[in-house]
């Protein structure tokens, strides 16, 4: 059949804008999707057929509009006779309805084998799998692919059943069976309404870890994660994670889980992370597969982490959904607060809040400092996919957890409760999350609803004044301009906030919470007995730049006597940070301060292995760029080395004590053994930059005898920025061991592409020339390009040979995966901030890209808007 365009629609724009406020309700509702797949790598048939009614709630249509994505409909029937007048329009199906209930009818056909983009049904490793979220789904019928549109699905799924024995969906099965010729069948039913970026199907030929949970009603669950035979002694990690997250939402918010089966399965080909399809998620095996030989503790974590992530979902997701994607941190900021509660009630809460600080500085503020910069509930985007960032995600975590501080415990929960009851079977707003957090609570949130529409982070300046008994904090907030956004309110900055006894070490003042909500504010503080120090922003309450005035004995006295865990790893920090700043502009300044605070904190009884190795890890070099006017990374990297070295050399047997601790062997992952190989790692870094011969021979030593991956890739990363024979022996041994097995050569190829060395921009040149490199699979993709991306010193290469590099790599990604291509642009968002020889290198590369011809919209959008 031939394709026919709709000849009076105006040619559609390539690029066009998307707004929030141009949200309408869709005319018709689906309450009903059957889909038939006739499933083969080369070529799927679906049959989809839709019952479709108006809707009520919405203007009313004379045309059905569905949307396609490189799709060409074989056939379309309306209730049950062939249909000639639909029309294309653009990549959507228009069919011409009358009003009332019909059922519409629609044959597509597609090669998943030719899906590169891993969007829609794709192949990878001879299995069939999907990713539908955001606009996947389109890919593989025509659909009102928006999430207010939901659904019941009754899949039926038809193959080989040599090639792909299982066969599963959403929901739960319902029939089975075998045809002629060896073909198989089955059919499901998901009993849940939902919108199609939940769907999701997987055939292949896979195994299951099988296990069971009973829910708080008492209800048998069967879990199942799929992978491939070879695999399955790496999953008892997730299993386990999974039961754990399933009691614990249970526990704290009172969630249960609603179908009799859920089911994970791993792929080796996969965009993001993993994916909340209802009953089903599909998961990157990065964050499936691990045994104590091939993962460190770092997978672990990120794996119970990951899986209670898109567990959580099932709830703040899929029960309650988005109405649009400008609510898309609804169910993300909401998920991620979720599991990083979830992952400081397993672990050591203040570790946990360390790491997950660190990662929302390293990213988060460096996009919110940018020309990507963009509100928690974005105004307009282009491409959908390119919002899935770090603001969504954890700044919107960060606003989730800003309103529990205010709330309280117990509101909260009263809140998140309503919240559910609420909107359960419904597509919801972040103006609905907060409205039900109000009415749970009787407390007005008003104030906090800013930091939904308002990009960029706060700087807040705060100085105390001591007189006789008397403290004033004095504090003040700006917010710089962000694009589209040049003039800023104040926002509500709720600042956790104590005073410690300059003498004493005690707190003088107990912790208060302070509402900053005026640019400027001043607080009391009665009845000081003693010289007090400030500690302010505890367990950073508010993720916000910070500038307090405190001379850096004050801080080395915080850094020994904060009584918040988090605020004495921020004492140590500004002290580290400071100095590095002071030195990087090439002022001359003492160490001693910093040595001091890195020796006691070393040599401290109280304190545990993990804590201490968070503590005394020097702030990466991008995160001190971060705090300077104009980063010069030369600059910077001299300045780090030097501390590092010197910290190396004046505390050599505190750290080589560090090296040597903790005998557990490597598959105890009790808190305390991780702890212990965490320090021992960063404790063999310094000594490494205190004494490289030395640290040479000590990290061959480590390599040698590690009998866990933490050990031996930290041993390996060491090495790896050295200049010394044991460096390439470490990296040749490690390859030959691990040569088959993806997730650890992905780990080679990151190591050195995040090495600090002068050639390591030649070094990733060669990597991506290694048989073994290759750009149409995500993981080894990223495993050079986010790493190299992020080494500020490397990347940064005067000569601006990294940046023609990486904009080669993201052309050449571009051409077969746009959406992960587009997310290898940040790095080039910032070179406003450098040093202007290398601002107009990167100018360059970026202006190279947008010239280049048929470049996706997903890097058209990322890079014109880096430019502007
Ligand atoms: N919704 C997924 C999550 O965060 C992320 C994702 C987005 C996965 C888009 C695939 C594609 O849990
Ligand atoms: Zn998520």
């Amino acid at each position: 059949m031939d394709v026919r365009v709709n000849a009076e629609a105006p040619q559609s724009p390539q690029h066009v804008e998307i707004r929030r406020e141009d949200y309408r309700p869709y005319p018709w509702k689906v309450p009903n999707t059957r889909l038939k797949f006739t499933l083969g790598l080369g070529k799927t048939r679906v049959q989809a057929i839709l019952d479709v009614e108006p809707n009520a709630a919405a203007e009313s249509s004379d045309v059905l509009c569905l949307n396609g994505d490189e799709l060409t409909p074989l056939g379309v029937w309306v209730d049950g006779s062939p249909l000639d007048s639909w029309l294309m329009d653009g990549d959507d199906l228009l069919i011409p309805l009358t009003p009332g209930k019909h059922e519409v009818g629609i044959d597509t056909e597609f090669s998943p084998a030719a899906n590169t983009k891993l969007m829609g049904l794709y192949a990878s490793n001879g299995m069939l799998c999907t990713q539908c979220e955001a606009e996947g789904f389109r890919r593989i019928t025509f659909f009102p692919d928006r999430p207010d549109v939901l659904s019941r699905y009754r899949v039926r799924m038809e193959a080989d059943k040599a090639k792909f024995p299982i066969l599963l969906t959403n929901g739960n099965p319902i029939e089975s069976g075998e045809g002629a010729d060896g073909i198989h069948w089955a059919e499901w039913e998901d009993p849940f309404p939902k919108p199609c970026y939940l769907f999701a199907l997987v055939a292949g030929d896979l195994k299951a870890n099988r296990d069971s949970f009973t829910t708080m009603s008492g209800r048998k669950v069967e879990l199942g994660i799929w992978v491939r035979e070879a695999d399955l002694p790496k999953t008892s990690h997730a299993m386990e994670s999974l039961k754990r997250a399933m009691r614990w939402d249970e526990e704290v918010y009172g969630r249960e889980y609603d179908l009799d089966l859920f089911n994970i399965v791993a792929v080796s080909d996969f965009n993001m992370g993993a994916m909340e399809n209802k009953g089903l998620n599909i998961f990157n095996s990065a964050y499936i597969l691990a045994d104590p030989d091939t993962a460190t503790d770092g997978d672990f974590d990120n794996i119970a982490r990951v899986v209670a992530h898109e567990y959580f979902h099932n709830w703040s997701g899929d029960r309650v959904t988005c109405r649009d994607w400008f609510q898309l941190s609804l169910k993300e900021g909401f998920t991620v607060f979720r599991d990083q509660s979830f992952g400081a009630d397993i672990g050591s809460p203040a570790v946990k809040r360390i790491d997950d600080v660190r990662t929302l500085r390293m990213i988060q503020f460096q996009e919110d400092s940018g020309p990507l910069a963009h509100p928690v509930r974005p105004d307009s985007y282009i491409e959908i996919s390119n919002f899935y960032t770090a603001t969504i995600y954890n700044k919107g975590a960060e606003l989730i957890r800003m309103m529990k501080t205010v709330l309280g415990e117990k509101k909260f929960r009263a809140g998140t409760d309503l919240y559910f009851e609420r909107h359960d079977g419904e597509a919801a707003t972040c103006d609905d999350f907060v409205k039900a957090l109000e009415d749970a609570s009787g407390v007005d949130l008003t104030h906090l609803k800013l930091w939904y529409s308002q990009a960029g982070t706060p700087h807040v300046t705060a100085r105390l004044e001591q007189t006789g008994g008397k403290a004033v904090l004095h504090l003040r907030q700006s917010v710089a301009a962000t694009p589209g956004q040049p003039v800023k309110k104040p926002m509500a900055i709720p600042l956790k906030t104590a005073l410690i006894g300059e003498e004493s070490g005690a707190e003088i003042a107990s912790e208060r919470l302070i509402l900053l909500e005026e640019s400027e504010a001043t607080v009391e503080f009665d009845n000081i007995s003693e010289p007090a120090l400030l500690s302010i922003n505890r367990g950073f309450s508010a993720p916000i730049v910070l500038d307090v005035d405190r001379k850096p004995d004050d801080l080395e006295k915080l850094a020994a006597s904060d009584t918040d865990p988090f605020a004495r790893y921020e004492a140590m920090q500004e002290l580290m940070l400071r100095w590095l700043i002071s030195t990087a502009k090439g002022e001359t300044v003492d160490p001693q301060p910093v040595i001091r605070a890195v020796g006691d904190t070393l040599r401290s009884n109280q304190l545990d292995s993990a804590f201490k190795a968070e503590v005394i890890l020097p702030p990466s070099e991008s995160m001190v760029g971060d705090r300077m006017d104009v980063i010069d990374p030369a600059a910077i990297h001299a300045a780090r080395e030097q501390l590092r070295s010197v910290i190396g050399r004046d505390l050599s047997s505190e750290l080589a004590n560090a090296q040597r601790g903790g005998g557990q062997p490597g598959h105890d992952v009790s808190a305390e053994a991780k702890g212990a190989r965490r320090l021992r790692t960063v404790a063999l870094g310094l000594l490494a930059a205190g004494d490289p011969a030395n640290g040479a021979k000590l990290a061959k030593a480590q390599f040698g005898a590690a009998d866990n991956m933490t050990d031996r890739q930290g041993a390996m990363m060491v090495l790896a920025s050295l200049e010394a024979p044991q460096r390439k022996e470490a990296l040749d041994a490690f390859y030959a061991r691990y040569e088959d097995d993806p997730l650890v050569i992905d780990k080679w190829f990151g190591v050195q592409a995040a090495a600090q060395r002068p050639d390591t921009v030649d070094q990733v040149v060669a990597l991506a020339e290694h048989p073994k490199f290759n750009p149409a699979n995500p993981n080894r993709l990223r495993s050079i390009a986010i790493s190299f991306g992020m080494n500020q010193w490397a990347f940064h290469d005067e000569s601006g040979r990294g940046y023609r590099f990486l904009a080669d790599l993201i052309l050449k990604a571009d051409k077969l995966n746009p959406q992960v291509a587009a997310r290898l642009v940040p790095p080039f968002g910032r070179w406003q901030r450098f040093e202007p020889k290398r601002a107009a290198l990167m100018r360059t590369e970026l202006e190279r890209i947008l010239s280049t011809p048929g470049l996706s919209k997903d890097l058209y959008e990322q890079v014109s808007k880096s430019l502007v």
